[in-house]
């Protein structure tokens, strides 16, 4: 054990001021054992540790047999000392630890672990930092004429395929924006999948929290885009439907060194509550874009986790419970979700620009003329600039004008996460609208 008295000093000492991602989250990870008063177990640092150094331990042999049948110790590891020494049997002659050289091991576990956790060189960088967690998916687009009604065969042009998906392109657009990104999310093991991960490396975007499923294909979106942006999506969510809340094991680390964290809901609920609870309790500002919208009301645990909501008019339309189809209707809406408890509501409208809500104002702004190509992804980009905005300590106004005028911009070329502009244009094209 790294003992509550001098253990936890230990580890303070070691810590000393250092803000490494590594530092923080050991702080965070420690805060709550080492005030326990009787310290944190090491057993996983152990038995690492005895794989490099053998001698931190003394030795028995003996054999050591897993109980599969008894009622009461069924899964219980038996060790038989009574068994003489290296007798060969299918599992004797197993070296059991019977004692431990405590110093050397703390001494090891304390040089290893927080001298590399504080090491400068791997401080935060200095962007403040966005965390998504969320859904990543390969797009397959064709520009059609005109959107197909029921039953309709319409014929566009080329298939245009690239990467997509909401979390992922929130988290490209945070990353574009300036911040330090870090994406958690899943994709299958598949040639797609390695590709994709490949690409948001090297957008700059952190992949601590990425997860593969080896079973489910990475997931998928097809879609129709109309020849004024509009567009019809179809989801195959494959990987991402498997992300579960306990597997999030990078979570705690990734929280310690973000600011906010950001979710859509492509990726399962329980899992998205999870990161939403956990970041709400280590201090981050939070940011639900609830899209694709959810078909229930969403669970009480996570309305009370959620600082920002960030609806557009059809998803606000079904929270809410009635149609929104005019500016009126949408202040309306706003109040309406501050009401459900969401401290701050944020409704995009599309080309007539987005109607918010903080404390007990509701404000507006109007939206940008430019010529709409593909409206895949506005969403995602105005997400990813308003949480990168808020993040640097922008007020939610001044965030929500940025965040605006990346959309607008994103809508004039094709495709989701090829369209979102880099950060100087943004604020060239708000500026341009705010004089
Ligand atoms: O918001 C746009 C995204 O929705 C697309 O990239 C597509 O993958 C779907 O998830």
């Amino acid at each position: 054990r790294l003992g509550g008295g001098p253990g936890a000093k230990q580890v303070k000492r070691g810590l000393g001021r250092s803000r490494t991602p590594k530092a923080l989250a050991i702080r965070q990870m420690t805060r709550r054992l080492t005030r326990l008063g009787d310290g944190m177990p090491l057993h996983d640092p152990l038995a690492v540790a005895v794989a490099f150094d053998p001698s931190l331990v003394r030795v028995e042999s003996a054999r050591v047999e897993v109980e599969t049948r008894g009622e009461h110790t069924s899964g219980m590891t038996v060790v038989d000392r009574r068994t003489r020494r290296g007798r060969a049997s299918a599992n004797g002659g197993v070296d059991v630890a019977r004692a431990v050289d405590v110093d050397r091991m703390l001494n090891l576990f304390v040089e290893r672990v927080l001298v590399e956790a504080t090491d400068p060189r791997l401080a935060p960088s200095r962007e403040p930092a966005v965390a998504v967690i969320g859904g990543a998916n390969v797009d397959f687009t064709v520009p059609v004429p005109h959107l197909p009604k029921p039953g309709e065969t319409v014929t566009g042009s080329d298939l245009v395929t690239a990467f997509g998906g909401k979390g992922a392109n929130q988290a490209v657009a945070a990353r574009r924006a300036g911040a330090a990104v870090s994406f958690i999310g899943k994709l299958g093991r598949d040639v797609q999948g390695e590709r994709y991960a490949e690409a948001l490396r090297h957008e700059g975007v952190d992949l601590g929290g990425l997860l593969w499923d080896e079973t489910r294909p990475s997931g998928v979106a097809l879609i129709a885009t109309g020849d004024r942006g509009q567009n019809q999506i179809v989801v195959g969510p494959g990987a991402n439907a498997t992300l579960r809340a306990s597997e999030l094991e990078a979570l705690p680390a990734i929280l310690a060194a973000a600011r906010v964290l950001v979710a859509p809901l492509e990726s399962p609920l329980p899992a998205v509550q999870h990161a939403l609870v956990m970041a709400k309790r280590a201090g981050l500002t939070t940011v639900l874009n609830p899209a694709p919208a959810p078909a229930r009301s969403l669970p009480r645990g996570l309305v009370k986790a959620v600082d920002v909501l960030v609806p557009n008019e059809t998803e606000a339309a079904s929270l809410v419970g009635h149609a929104i189809s005019t500016i009126r209707q949408a202040r309306a809406a706003t109040r309406t979700l501050s009401e459900m408890g969401y401290a701050s509501v944020v409704i995009t409208l599309g080309e007539r620009g987005v109607v918010w809500r903080h404390g007990e104002q509701t404000k507006r702004l109007g939206g940008h003329t430019v010529r709409a190509r593909d409206a895949t992804g506005a969403g995602d980009t105005f997400v990813g600039y308003l949480a990168t905005a808020l993040a640097q300590g922008a007020g939610l106004g001044d965030a929500v004008r940025l965040a605006n005028a990346a959309a607008a911009l994103s809508v004039t070329k094709l495709g989701a996460q090829a369209a979102i502009p880099p950060r100087e244009k943004a604020e060239r094209f708000a500026r341009r609208f705010t004089r």
